[in-house]
């Protein structure tokens, strides 16, 4: 990996710090995935018996792979924005590679070392398989390989666009469309789930004493990366659910954010810096409102609609608690 992408990590750093001390006080979200968040990530989601999306999302990747792969023209290549440990993007590699003989994938990923620990495990693996990890921001990893010749399958999975700020969503997914050539297509995997009971049961720490490994993990980053002082006994996970109308354009989102259970200052040592937190002031764990976005078919397809992408297939399970929807730019179906 180049040094400029290692100089653009260390630059998002100082993100994080005017988040810390804005009005609204924050964290980025991807600052929670550096390799061990993404490692506990990867193990919570598996293992969850409250959190589903992992396992909606692989039994429907599973089911509709063929038709997925068959939109696009043979051979392509696979992209996939926020891969983390790609554990669901093996059935897609291997309908590629079964179509196609060979295949090049590159995950594009914030955690850098973690996905090119992942990519050379997939190397050992496929041997038909070559893997050229991105280490950076999304859209980033997608102009670095919009210039190449061949047609691209996108991946965004994980319900990963229900973590950009809603009201960035649709912006986003059009800056996608404007990187796809004719023939390219995006796979969206996002969470329809609207049931708040299993939702605020999905999002909490299992231990209702404590903050979940991930959160854990956050705070010993923090204190890690600016020779921080944060104490994980003085705060409190907190999680709620903001549910919209589901023939609105707005989705539902779950709020998440940790809560000073006293008046307390977090030092920064690496930068001189003390933060304040009076009792009951929030962090939260999301740049905009939504920690996770929560779509109806209706959001679904205004989503679309609105980012100048059509709809080619769209595949949801049977309780409708998650879908796949693969999309086309505008201009290539008018083509
Ligand atoms: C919700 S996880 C999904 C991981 C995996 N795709 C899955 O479905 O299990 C989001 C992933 O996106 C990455 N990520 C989050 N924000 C990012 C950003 N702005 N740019 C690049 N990667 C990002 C995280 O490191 C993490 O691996």
């Amino acid at each position: 990996m180049g040094s400029s992408q290692n100089d653009v990590i260390s630059a998002q750093l100082k993100h994080v710090v005017s988040s810390l001390t804005s009005d609204r006080k924050h964290v980025p979200h991807w600052y929670l995935y550096d390799t061990r968040g993404s490692e506990v990530f990867e193990q919570t989601v598996r293992t969850s018996s409250s959190y589903t999306v992992w396992k909606h999302e692989h039994a429907l990747l599973r089911s509709h792979v063929t038709d997925i792969v068959s939109q696009m023209p043979s051979p392509a290549m696979l992209v996939e924005l926020g891969s983390g440990a790609s554990s669901k993007t093996r059935p897609v590699i291997e309908a590629m590679i079964k179509r196609q003989g060979v295949l090049t994938y590159v995950p594009v990923d914030i955690a850098k070392d973690y996905i090119e620990q992942v990519s050379r495990e997939l190397e050992r693996e496929y041997s038909a398989l070559t893997v050229e990890p991105f280490g950076g921001l999304f859209m980033d990893g997608l102009r670095h390989v919009a210039g190449r010749p061949e047609p691209k399958l996108v991946l965004f999975l994980g319900n990963s666009l229900g973590n950009v700020p809603i009201d960035e969503q649709v912006a986003m997914v059009n800056e996608v469309r404007g990187h796809l050539s004719a023939g390219d297509r995006l796979v969206l995997g996002l969470d329809m789930n609207a049931d708040r009971k299993a939702l605020l049961k999905g999002y909490r720490a299992e231990n209702p004493r404590g903050l979940s490994p991930f959160l854990n993990n956050f705070i010993d980053r923090l204190n890690k990366d600016f020779d921080g002082d944060m104490d994980k006994t003085k705060f409190e996970d907190t999680v709620d659910f903001v549910q919209s109308p589901a023939e609105g354009d707005t989705p539902s989102y779950i709020r998440k954010y940790l809560k000073s259970s006293e008046s307390q200052r977090v030092h920064l040592g690496k930068l001189g810096l003390t933060v304040n937190f009076p009792a009951g002031e929030k962090l939260y764990l999301s740049e905009g409102p939504n920690y996770s976005c929560k779509f109806s078919q209706h959001q679904v397809r205004r989503l679309a609609e609105k980012s100048g992408v059509t709809v080619k297939g769209f595949w949801a399970n049977e309780e409708a608690k998650f879908c796949l929807v693969c999309l086309a730019p505008n201009e290539d179906i008018a083509a």
